[in-house]
């Protein structure tokens, strides 16, 4: 107790789809010190999307090194550690070696669509979605795991056995950093399982036995904020506790801030996800959004209401790397505003399928309305304001669903530092949108959930003078402007529909 109140920082580890990163924070929220390294995907067959999970791994433990050696920080001072990760994501591996038996299989993933489909022809879909606040997609866990089964009957065997074990991805670094002592996640990760009840908060048998689960694999579930075990003594000298955990979304609007109901955030990472706080209440979408856990802590839920975009930072690199028309991300900025609109032409994005609010998975990316005087800079304008417009179709949907109407956005990813995107997403939805000067929230809130927990920060007041607005972006153009602009991708969006 001593050690935790005289601490000088929280670890943040934040596993994400395109890199692992590590960040120290200081009693002030503030950034000490960082490290990051790249991960690499991998794709088997079209529209399947894999990782390697001891990469996951070690990039997660030299990142951690690397942010702590950047301040020259000993264990010691470091309170406590907080986790949080790409969600849905789906490992295996063995309860007595720790080997996993796949690779693991990326939320992504369009490979289980057949088997969504198989699920949906026998009328699974109603149930699964008033129990779970999820829509029957390849994105969830659960066609993941039965996926991962079926590869040999071996494999099913040892499930039933409970020689395996199950996890998203900070469940598997969890096992990780304790050494295979604890097998366990959190509510938030446990919610994007499809297996989760998520009105009981529990593990729902009926729903294992829908998408053939064997009940051995899975992790304990424990709050998002609270003691989950103590790291191996051998991987940073000495052992720190770890004492939260929330899926990247989840802890972004914790690091936000969005402590009161009707607050939202929108991250633009590889995908793009809103998010909104709902309180105590599960609010079931009409409107295909997703109805998930925000947090648990002090013997409470706090639910949201989701709209997960699958492709925003994903359309900025296939601009580099697919189409090549720029050399690093930043240039979409520049490239866009050689024109001043996209010349008619709207670009829709669905690399791997549509998410929300459409969540069709065999929809395929188009690009509509070129004429003879079309160039790159409309398209690449098109491909930042697919960004912004899947976001108004998800804000719209937010509004039916919560009966709310949502004064201001607040914004966090790498690609908020584009101005003209920001601006764009203030123009198209017609409110205000809040940049923080803190952008790193993924990680802050990890750190907010697992300092809460260790007594780094005694309570949630503590954090309150943390948050501050680095820049407003004010909507700037006429409702006429606005609304033709988005009638047209409305078009768009219909032709691209499966
Ligand atoms: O649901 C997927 C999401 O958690 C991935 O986030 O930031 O790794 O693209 P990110």
């Amino acid at each position: 107790r001593r050690r935790r109140e005289q601490a000088d920082f929280i670890l943040a580890l934040d596993q994400g789809t395109t890199s692992s990163r590590a960040i120290l924070f200081d009693r002030d929220g503030k950034v000490a010190g960082r490290g990051q390294e790249e991960v690499t995907p991998l794709f088997p067959s079209p529209g399947h999307v894999e990782q390697d999970p001891n990469q996951l791994w070690l990039t997660t433990l030299s990142s951690a090194r690397k942010a702590i050696d950047a301040v020259g920080a000993a264990a010691r001072e470091i309170s406590a550690i907080g986790l949080t990760n790409q969600r849905e994501t789906t490992i295996i591996w063995d309860r007595h070696t720790g080997v996993p038996v796949t690779n693991a299989v990326v939320w992504q993933s369009r490979i289980t669509s057949p088997e969504c489909a198989r699920l949906k022809a026998l009328g699974h879909e109603p149930l699964i979605r008033e129990k779970t606040g999820l829509v029957l997609d390849p994105y969830f866990s659960a066609t993941k795991i039965s996926w991962i089964l079926d590869q040999s009957p071996a494999l099913r065997a040892r499930a039933e056995k409970g020689d395996l074990c199950f996890g998203t991805v900070d469940s598997f670094l969890l096992w990780r950093l304790t050494s295979g002592l604890v097998h366990a996640t959190d509510v938030t990760n446990a919610s994007r399982t499809l297996l989760w009840n998520l009105h009981e908060g529990a593990w729902d048998q009926e729903l294992l036995e829908i998408f053939r689960v064997p009940r051995a694999l899975l992790p304990e579930v424990k709050p998002s904020s609270g003691l989950f075990g103590m790291t191996d003594r051998k991987w940073f000298g000495e052992e720190i506790p770890i004492t939260g955990i929330a899926g990247d979304q989840q802890a972004a609007t914790f690091g936000q801030q969005c402590f009161t109901p009707g607050l939202v955030k929108d991250t633009y990472g590889t995908g793009c996800f809103v998010v909104m706080n709902t309180g105590s209440s599960i609010v079931p979408s009409k409107y295909g959004l997703l109805a998930t856990a925000g947090w648990n802590m002090q013997g409470k839920t706090t639910f949201a209401l989701e709209g997960a975009i699958f492709a925003a930072g994903a359309v900025i690199q296939w601009l580099r790397d697919g189409l090549q028309i720029i050399q690093q991300a930043s240039d979409s900025e520049q490239l866009a505003s050689r024109v001043s609109d996209n010349g008619g032409v709207y670009l829709v994005p669905a690399f791997v399928g549509l998410g929300a609010p459409y969540w069709d998975a065999e929809a395929r990316g188009a690009i509509y309305g070129l004429t003879r005087g079309a160039t790159k800079e409309h398209v690449c304008r098109a491909a930042l304001e697919s960004i912004v417009l899947q976001t108004r179709d998800v804000v719209e949907a937010m509004t039916c669903d919560s009966g709310l109407s949502i004064p201001e956005l607040r914004v966090d990813g790498g690609a908020t530092a584009n101005n003209l995107l920001m601006q764009m997403q203030a123009d198209v939805l017609g409110i205000p949108v809040q940049r923080p000067q803190i952008l790193e929230t993924t990680a802050l809130g990890a750190a907010y959930l697992a300092g809460l927990a260790s007594g780094f920060w005694p309570q949630m007041s503590d954090l309150s003078h943390h948050w501050h607005v680095d820049r407003v972006f004010e909507p700037r153009i006429t409702v006429d402007h606005r609304e033709t602009w988005y009638a047209g991708w409305k078009k768009a969006i219909e032709r691209t529909r499966s």
